[in-house]
């Protein structure tokens, strides 16, 4: 089994601490890794795990081999977009690269940006999922369903038993179709990860866009190996269509079964599912480094640099970073994308 690690998101939602050069995923948010190498390190214990293949935005490869260095593990590639073109195209590299030598590998994909505490769980989880690759099926983690998140897709499960089928795919409802499938009580959460043979995936590539899979294919057949890193032909490679797999293939394809996995899981989305993630304080604070509260709850307050104090607010987040501080409301945790929107417009 071969991890791929997705690492080519920029984490505008976690601006000002994430940035271009140094999206969320190479952060050290908790513990003493950053979420790329605990990505990774989480996978130590499992059986037949290769060494992993990573797909990266160009830019970041030497913070990627500086990462992979630094956990002491060597990668079998790392593959580097010279532009993004979703989650879809980065998959098909992968799996591309991974059937190079004839074979068919089974690939763990995975976002490089989740925490998931519950590591013996996670475990079984894929070991399951494994069984179901075998067969020729893309396997996807469901989560069992917190709130009416619209952030996330909802995987409709067509039996009672687990694992199940996938009735449907839904990536991303809006609010009221996602407060009706929590009700419902047979969807999931999709996860983002995956497991599904290379070949699995390619073949239902080509019958839903086999335009992707053939750029895919070309820049990769045009790529220039230097040491571990695989750069695809950027010139083929941007003529691709740019798509997430949940749109291209997971909505479409009749092979998906889900894999419920309960491990204590989130996606580091934004501020607010950050706060969400971290033990809070008896005022249901997240306080991080130099900072003073009085009267002050449900927030999450960040300080680099200097000391940040707050009065007599709720539900509020406040990161403060050498160049920027932000103050927002907690409800409007996923708009810090449209300040940076703004910022990269300016300069
Ligand atoms: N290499 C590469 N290239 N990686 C990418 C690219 C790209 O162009 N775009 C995104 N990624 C990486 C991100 O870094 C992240 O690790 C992962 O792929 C998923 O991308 P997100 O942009 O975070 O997707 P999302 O959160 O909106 O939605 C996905 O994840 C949800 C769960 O967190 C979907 O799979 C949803 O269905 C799912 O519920
Ligand atoms: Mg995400």
């Amino acid at each position: 089994m071969i991890p791929v690690i997705l690492s080519g998101g920029s984490g505008s939602r976690l601006w000002p601490l994430s940035r271009k050069n140094k999206p969320k995923q190479f952060l050290t948010l908790f513990g003493d890794t950053s979420m790329f190498q605990s990505t990774l390190t989480r996978l130590n214990g499992l059986a037949s795990v290769e060494a992993p293949l990573i797909v990266c935005n160009n830019e970041h490869r030497f913070m990627v081999a500086e990462q992979l260095q630094e956990i002491g593990l060597k990668a079998s590639g790392i593959i580097l977009e010279p532009c993004a073109r979703n989650t879809a195209p980065a998959i098909a590299l992968a799996a591309l690269k991974a059937m190079e030598k004839g074979e068919d590998p089974v690939l763990l994909v995975l976002a490089a940006d989740h925490i998931i505490p519950d590591v013996p769980a996670f475990h079984k989880s894929i070991e399951e999922a494994q069984k179901l690759a075998e067969q020729d099926k893309l396997v996807t983690f469901g989560i069992q369903p917190q709130s009416a998140h619209t952030g996330y897709g909802y995987i409709e499960a067509e039996e009672k038993s687990q694992p199940s089928s996938v009735k449907r795919f839904i990536e991303k409802p809006n609010l009221s179709t996602a407060e009706s499938y929590v009700t419902a009580g047979n969807f999931f959460w999709n996860s983002g990860m995956f497991l599904f043979k290379a070949s699995t995936y390619i073949n239902e590539l080509s019958r839903f866009s086999p335009e992707m899979l053939s750029f895919c294919k070309q820049s990769l057949e045009q790529a220039v190996i230097d040491l571990d890193f695989v750069r695809v032909d950027s010139e083929l490679f941007a003529q691709s269509p740019s798509d997430s797999i949940d749109y291209a293939v997971m909505e479409k394809t009749d092979k998906a079964m889900v894999v419920p996995l309960d491990a204590g899981w989130s996606d580091v989305g934004s501020w607010s599912s950050l706060w969400e993630a971290f033990a809070q304080d008896a005022n249901n604070n997240v306080l991080i480094g130099d900072v003073m509260v009085e009267n002050v709850h449900n927030a999450y307050i960040h300080s680099e640099n200097r000391l940040v104090t707050v009065l007599g607010l709720d539900d509020v987040i406040v990161v403060e970073t050498h160049d920027a501080v932000m103050v927002a409301h907690k409800d409007q945790a996923q708009k810090v994308k449209t300040i940076v929107e703004e910022l990269t417009k300016l300069n």
